[in-house]
This record gives C-alpha cells, sequence and structure tokens, in this order.
C-alpha cells in the first residue's frame, strides 16, 4: 500500500477507537442502555493527539450520554444517573476548554469572536441543565425539554469541531496545542470533581 494510504487508513482507525473508547466510558454509567449516536459531523480532529482529539473525545462521550438519556422512561435510575453524569461532564468540559483553550483564543484579536460565540453557547447550555434539574424528570415534558438541550448541544459542538477548532487551529502552534491538552486534561478533572448540580427554573421559552 502506499505511504499515504496507509497513513490514511491508520489515521481512520485511530479515529474510530477514539470514539469507540468515548462511547464506552458513557456506557459504564448505565451498561443496560444502548447508545445510538449514529453518524457524526465530519472532523479532521477526532483521534489527534493534540488539544482538539481530546475535546473531540470528550464531545463524542457526551453524545452518547444524550443518545442514552433518550432511551430512558420516566424518574428511572438511569435517568438520573446518566443526567447527573452528563451535567457533570457538560460542566467540567466547558469550563476546562475555556481554560485551556479560549482564553487564549480569545486574547488574540483575529480570533476573538470565535472564541466569545463557543463560551456564551456554554452559559446558554448551563441555563438548560439547571432548568432540567429543576423539573420533575417523570413527566412527558421532561423528555421535551430534554430534546432541546439535545438539540443546543449538538450544534455547539459541530460548530465547535469544524468552525472554531478549524479557525484556531490556524492561529496557535503545535507546541501550544499539546501543552493545552495537558492543560485541559487537569483542568476537567478538578473541575468535574467540584462540579455542582444547579436546579433554577428558566423564565423565558
Ligand atoms: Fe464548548
Ligand atoms: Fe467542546
Amino acid at each position: 500500500m502506499p505511504r499515504d494510504a496507509l497513513q490514511t487508513t491508520s489515521r481512520q482507525s485511530q479515529a474510530r477507537e477514539a470514539k469507540a473508547l468515548a462511547v464506552a466510558k458513557a456506557k459504564a454509567i448505565a451498561p443496560d442502555l444502548v447508545a445510538r449516536i449514529g453518524s457524526t459531523p465530519k472532523t479532521t480532529f477526532r483521534g489527534d493527539p493534540d488539544i482538539f482529539g481530546r475535546l473531540v473525545e470528550d464531545h463524542d462521550r457526551h453524545r452518547a450520554l444524550l443518545a442514552m438519556i433518550e432511551e430512558t422512561q420516566g424518574d428511572s435510575d438511569d435517568r438520573r444517573a446518566l443526567f447527573e453524569e452528563l451535567t457533570r461532564e457538560l460542566k467540567a468540559h466547558a469550563a476546562a476548554e475555556e481554560q485551556a483553550l479560549w482564553s487564549s483564543v480569545l486574547r488574540d484579536p483575529e480570533t476573538t469572536d470565535f472564541a466569545r460565540h463557543a463560551i456564551a453557547e456554554h452559559k446558554e447550555i448551563d441555563d438548560l441543565l439547571a432548568d432540567l434539574a429543576a423539573r420533575d424528570m417523570g413527566s412527558s415534558g421532561w423528555l421535551q425539554r430534554f430534546a432541546a438541550l439535545k438539540a443546543e448541544y449538538l450544534h455547539h459542538i459541530r460548530e465547535e469541531e469544524q468552525e472554531q477548532f478549524v479557525a484556531a487551529e490556524e492561529h496557535l502552534s503545535s507546541t501550544d496545542l499539546r501543552h493545552m491538552r495537558r492543560v485541559f486534561e487537569q483542568r476537567k478533572k478538578a473541575e468535574k470533581a467540584a462540579a455542582q448540580i444547579e436546579k433554577k427554573i428558566r423564565l423565558k421559552d
């Protein structure tokens, strides 16, 4: 096989392995449920050794958690456990992503707007999580509201993968990107350990 073709095959298998690993982490919370994440938006970052590969790994884990919650029925132990995990994951991921990546991207006038966009959506998602936590998980309306959060989050991570990471990558060195991965790893762990579930009904719909 020509060298280029070999490299493409190994990149593809790295991406596949990274996705499978991410889904397995989500499945550990409720092993009996299926995680139908389906096809994911195209990205070249999946399986990369820098911060973007690490962030996409989390995004896939979140895609799996979102899909699994939709498989749960009523106010069940699985729904509670998965929603708590999702909340702690999303909060820790967003905070660590802001500290490791968006703070630097924000400082560069060329990319300020990309970072600002991503950070504004984090706040929006946080508000939706707090709203869901405050509502009756057994009601049929809960899953409808959850579907709105899912759509919002899938939109957010697709845009990061296809637009904001692409713009940020052009302005950062590979040394920066490796270093940022280490910062992300440390911060995510600390943020997840400290994450609190907030409950607050959103007044606007
Ligand atoms: Fe984000
Ligand atoms: Fe992200």
